[in-house]
């Protein structure tokens, strides 16, 4: 049988225009490779989480946009562009807190826009040639965003084995693996590197209620990588962290903002918190694609809501809450900068205070 590690999170199947992604609201118990063709079966893949984890976002976005462009009729750039704006809000619209939904969609746009004036605003020639080459580009650009989360997760995982030695206890919370990007994962790429490098690592994932990321995700991923690895209920970690059985915790996130706040799944800053208080060092794997200078702080990341299903009967065979009884769901909670012990992310690890190396990091190592 395949690993669940030898599938692609998502793929760009051009000749069918379409994505390919895992469903993975159905692991670990099916392994369903389904194909997404409108814009309603892209967005709806994303809000229904069939496709999870801010980076995997990213990276369907920008097919997503390509694919909804591809067979533009616009007569004018002026046009191409409208249609564009149009798709590409409608994409933005289906998941509000991670960022590199925005992200790649904003890269697509700003790559077409300079793809055009470099090359076509002084030309002549008919729009139904530069159309066809905007789109080509487009292609190329989506793919681009994809093999870049490759190298970048692979660079977060050189940098954040580092701070894992021999014999460690790690926890991490929600799914920041394989699963949530093109390969390794943010959180996992570094644990994955020390199973090669021969550590025996001990692996605990919290389950992440309500939709149980870590219990159907991560414990798998790491299982069928062979790491030894446990499942925890999200309320055990302080009772593991106290006998000392957890040396680090990394977790990925959604948004960091400006001066380092970070949001990730609900219940991360419940782990941060806990773990400052037993001294555990926490780290927060971030692709620079997730750090968002243009939100000060946490107080202005908008947390996405979501139904009060998914707590009181969505996994049950019955409803497990009494009919009426209200349900407090967000998807994500920030965790204070100063609850970080570092941030990893494909340039290095990034220490406090984190607005002076966010700002520092972005005015000498990121394009813009
Ligand atoms: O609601 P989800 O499953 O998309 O939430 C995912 C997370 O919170 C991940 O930790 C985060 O997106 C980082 S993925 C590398």
């Amino acid at each position: 049988m395949k690993n669940i590690l030898d599938y692609e999170t998502v793929a760009l199947v051009d000749e069918d225009d379409a994505i390919e992604i895992i469903d993975q609201t159905l692991l670990p118990g099916k392994t369903e490779i389904i194909r997404l063709h409108t814009g309603k079966e892209i967005w709806d893949a994303i809000y229904l989480l069939q496709v999870r984890g801010a980076p995997a976002i990213g990276v369907t976005a920008g097919f997503g946009i390509y694919l909804l462009m591809k067979h533009s009729e616009a007569a004018s750039f002026e046009a191409f562009m409208g249609e564009f704006k149009e798709k590409s809000d409608y994409l933005n619209s289906s998941r509000p807190t991670a960022v590199n939904l925005s992200w790649a969609l904003k890269r697509m746009e700003s790559h077409v826009v300079k793809y055009y004036e470099d090359n076509f605003a002084a030309s002549e020639s008919s729009f139904d040639e530069t159309r066809k080459q905007l789109i080509e580009e487009m292609r190329a650009e989506s793919e681009r965003i994809k093999a870049e989360d490759v190298e970048v997760c692979r660079k977060i995982g050189e940098y954040g084995v580092e701070l894992i030695k021999d014999g460690d206890g790690i926890l991490t919370h929600c799914n920041a693996g394989q699963l949530a990007t093109c390969k390794y994962g943010t959180a996992t790429s570094p644990m994955y590197l020390a199973h090669q490098k021969g550590y025996k690592i001990r692996v605990y994932c919290d389950e992440t209620r309500p939709l149980l990321q870590g219990a159907r995700l991560t414990a798998y991923e790491l299982h069928s990588a062979g790491i030894d690895t446990t499942l925890l209920c999200d309320n055990m970690s302080a009772s593991l962290m106290k006998t000392g059985a957890i040396n680090a915790i990394f977790v990925g996130c959604d948004r960091v903002a400006a001066n380092g706040d970070a949001a990730n799944k609900i219940g991360t800053s419940v782990v941060a918190t806990v773990a400052k208080h037993y001294g555990v060092p926490f780290y927060v794997c971030a692709p620079t694609s997730t750090i968002d200078i243009n939100t000060p702080t946490g107080d202005d990341i908008n947390i996405e809501q979501r139904k009060p299903e998914e707590v009181t009967e969505m996994w049950y065979k019955e409803r497990m809450a009494p009919e009426g009884v209200k349900v407090y769901n967000p998807a994500f909670d920030v965790t204070d900068h100063d609850l970080i012990t570092g941030i990893v992310t494909e340039y290095g690890v990034l220490r406090a205070p984190y607005d002076e190396a966010i700002k520092t990091l972005f005015e000498t190592s990121i394009k813009k």
